[in-house]
């Protein structure tokens, strides 16, 4: 999923004026921090932020659009029309829910580094559309400052890692009280960022929150052991970006842990499924989440339609 032109402009021309091998230094720390190596809040400067637009911002669009096409299949009737983000930077979620929901009228962004609400605001000011214009960005910290009215979606993208385990929760507490419609957090694709996915849903599932994705159920959670639920988003790496992580394949793979919750109970699918389908001629086999647990299975020709589907799957689609 490519960022919409105009945030790509204002992105290149908040970069331009830092050098290169500056940013390639910055953008090495940052992969690190975001990977969840070190847990806590990394400390950023002006440069670090500039190389985050470069490598960051583009993949956590790309896995929000994502998740909110999923969400969308599963939730065929969803219209967004206000969005709360906590803990926004740069306003990536702003962009990829307009993408998503045209539909868009307000947003609120709350945010605790002031630095980051000034860069939020120049690339804001590139877009057309009026609900991005229009933003209402908060200073403010995500663990006791959040506005006290509802949002039809409410986002929280690479955050709970910067908190600790009681904050994480009062948070996503409070971040559900205030969501009418649907509730979505992502955390990096690593075993600790599963591990506060998962300590989250089971505390919204008691909350009588509905799972709308990734999950098939809301059963306990069956990944164990060595095992933790994650999936990856490919997108194109721009020239710059290549540079910058000394890179010379096109494209990267992000991988992010997620849930997304909403208010009304919806129908969910059979499965998902968790690793890349391994496709032979004349069989696929599928690592799957389903209401019985997880499941290894084998799809052949036989199963005619069935078949057809697994085919075209990929790792992270429902089945
Ligand atoms: C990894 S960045 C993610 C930014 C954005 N959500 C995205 O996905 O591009 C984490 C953001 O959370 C903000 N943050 C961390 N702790 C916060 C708090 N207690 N209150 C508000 N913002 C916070 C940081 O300043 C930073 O902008």
């Amino acid at each position: 999923m490519q960022l919409p032109q105009a945030l790509a402009a204002a992105v290149q021309e908040i970069t331009s004026s830092f050098s290169g091998s500056d940013l390639t230094c910055a953008a090495s720390e940052l992969t690190g921090a975001y990977r969840g190596q070190r847990r806590g809040r990394p400390q950023l400067d002006d440069l670090h932020r500039a190389a985050y637009l470069v490598t960051r911002l583009p993949a956590t669009y790309a896995v929000l659009a994502r998740i909110l096409h999923e969400c969308r299949q599963t939730f065929f009737q969803l219209q967004i029309d206000s969005l709360l983000d906590l803990g926004s930077g740069p306003g990536t979620a702003l962009w990829a829910t307009a993408a998503a929901f045209p539909e868009l009228k307000q947003a609120t962004l709350l945010e605790n580094s002031s630095p980051w609400i000034e860069i939020g605001k120049r690339l804001a000011a590139s877009s057309n559309h009026a609900a991005i214009r229009g933003t209402d960005w908060k200073l403010g910290s995500v663990t006791d400052q959040l506005p006290k009215e509802s949002f039809d979606l409410v986002t929280i993208l690479y955050v709970l890692n910067e908190l600790n385990t009681e904050q994480r929760l009062s948070t996503v507490e409070a971040a559900w009280q205030r969501t009418t419609k649907l509730l979505v957090i992502v955390e990096p694709g690593t075993p600790a960022g599963f591990l506060n996915i998962r300590a989250l849903r089971k505390v919204l599932i008691v909350k009588s929150a509905n799972i709308v994705a990734p999950c098939p159920h809301s059963l306990e959670c069956p990944m164990s052991g060595n095992n933790w639920c994650h999936f990856a988003e490919r997108l194109p790496r721009g020239q710059e970006h290549r540079l910058l992580k000394n890179a010379t394949l096109g494209y990267e793979d992000e991988k992010y842990s997620y849930v997304a919750f909403s208010r009304e109970p919806v129908s969910l699918p059979d499965a998902r499924i968790l690793r890349h389908p391994r496709k032979h001629s004349g069989h696929v086999e599928l690592e799957l989440c389903t209401v019985g647990g997880l499941k290894s299975e084998t799809v052949s020709r036989k199963q005619g339609a069935l078949y057809k589907r697994a085919r075209k799957a990929e790792w992270g689609d429902n089945l």
